[in-house]
């Protein structure tokens, strides 16, 4: 995160003594990424977080097996036929994935347990519902269109507020703004298409009150349920520049050229591997003789995998391609427009049409992505040939 944060009662100078109202110590937890050089919070907790009581795997109920896309070829998903079971983190249906990234669909109106993802941040865009996400941080309400990013080993849990709708991106490692729209020490730069205020995190603590209390924790090595004495939401204050973060997609301002600019103007976020961009409503480009939908491309180092979240998408109609829908454009294939959307488009912009309301989130990958049991099972098999009709 790219900056300092301070919330609930801290002491004066870190790693001092800070004591309860009865007289005894909080205890204090380092949250720190790579290996005490990078970013870190300090968390003062009622109770030990290292007091555990009890440690037993777990065998993933939902199915993680990938196969490669082969034969090769652009696939077209929809996610609005998947029916879930599960909440959101344990009914995740495995989209597609990568020895980088883990990308996954859940719809859910039950509460999931305490979790932990030890392997990397997750990045969970919210497409439908409100939901509450609480952690040791604090609370962050989300709702539609809403990306929260936690940080590594964050225990927190989803409590959706009715029917929820996720795309969940399980990174190898961090997820963090790209570096170009920081300035050397972290802040936002001008050109950057969001900045500190458009970012919400945990405003107070959250502090509840049990024993013996679950933790679902995923690591490289499979899944564990560690069985904490003291409930893990004690901390009663904390600062630093590592915390869970809200940033919603219509707080995203798009960049307009002229003539089409490529997908790095829509880029959200980066993680080790991948990118996250954000496709939103905006102006068309406005040479008068302007393309304003993309040219035909081949992206040679990434596979697209772009989520349709809302809107209307012209460079797609005769695709059957609709809101709910993912397309996977992998490496080796060239894409583009629809057979007859370019002369639509210029059609329209004849009319007066001078905007776009398309809403996409697009999770490019440098290596190939594989397919999961998730998107298999809503796999339009027709999608490949729809630019040979
Ligand atoms: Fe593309």
């Amino acid at each position: 995160m790219p900056y300092y944060r301070v919330v609930g009662e801290v002491p004066r100078k870190r790693h001092v003594q800070f004591r309860r109202p009865d007289g005894g110590l909080y205890a204090e937890e380092l949250m720190g990424e790579e290996g005490f050089s990078s970013d870190s919070s300090l968390l003062y907790h009622r109770h030990l977080p290292t007091a555990v009581v009890k440690a037993e795997a777990v065998t993933p109920t939902a199915d993680a097996r990938l196969e490669p896309n082969l034969p090769l070829s652009p696939r077209h998903f929809r996610t609005q036929e998947l029916s879930s079971a599960g909440d959101l983190v344990a009914g995740r249906m495995l989209l597609a994935g990568n020895g980088d990234v883990r990308l996954s669909y859940a719809t859910s109106d039950r509460p999931s347990e305490l979790y932990r993802n030890s392997m990397g941040d997750e990045c969970v865009y919210v497409q439908r519902g409100t939901v509450r996400f609480e952690s040791t941080y604090g609370v962050i309400e989300a709702g539609e269109g809403d990306y929260v990013v936690i940080p590594t080993g964050t225990i927190h849990r989803w409590a959706p507020e009715g029917q929820v709708s996720v795309l969940a991106i399980e990174a190898g490692g961090h997820v963090r703004p790209p570096k170009r729209y920081l300035s050397q020490h972290g802040q936002f730069l001008e050109h950057a298409p969001y900045c500190e205020r458009d970012l919400r995190a945990p405003a107070e603590p959250l502090v509840v009150e049990g024993e013996e209390v679950p933790v679902l924790v995923r690591t490289r090595g499979g899944l564990t349920r560690l069985v904490y004495r003291n409930h893990p939401f004690d901390v009663v204050g904390w600062d630093g520049c590592l915390y869970p973060f809200a940033f919603n997609i219509n707080d995203f301002e798009p960049i307009v050229k002229k003539t089409h600019a490529p997908p790095p103007v829509h880029q959200t976020f980066e993680g080790p591997g991948f990118v996250v961009c954000s496709f939103c409503p905006r102006p068309l480009d406005y040479h008068p003789e302007a393309i304003p939908i993309p040219y035909n491309h081949h992206n040679v180092d990434s596979d697209e995998f772009m989520f349709y979240a809302g809107g209307d998408y012209s460079a797609r109609k005769g695709s059957g391609i609709d809101v709910g829908s993912i397309s996977l454009h992998p490496a080796g294939f060239t894409h583009g427009p629809q057979p007859g959307a370019v002369e639509a488009v210029i059609e329209a912009v004849g009319r007066g049409v001078t905007t776009t309301s398309e809403m996409a989130v697009m999770v490019d990958t440098f290596r190939p992505l594989d397919l999961g049991p998730g998107a298999l099972a809503c796999e339009d098999p027709g999608y490949a040939w729809t630019w040979a009709r």
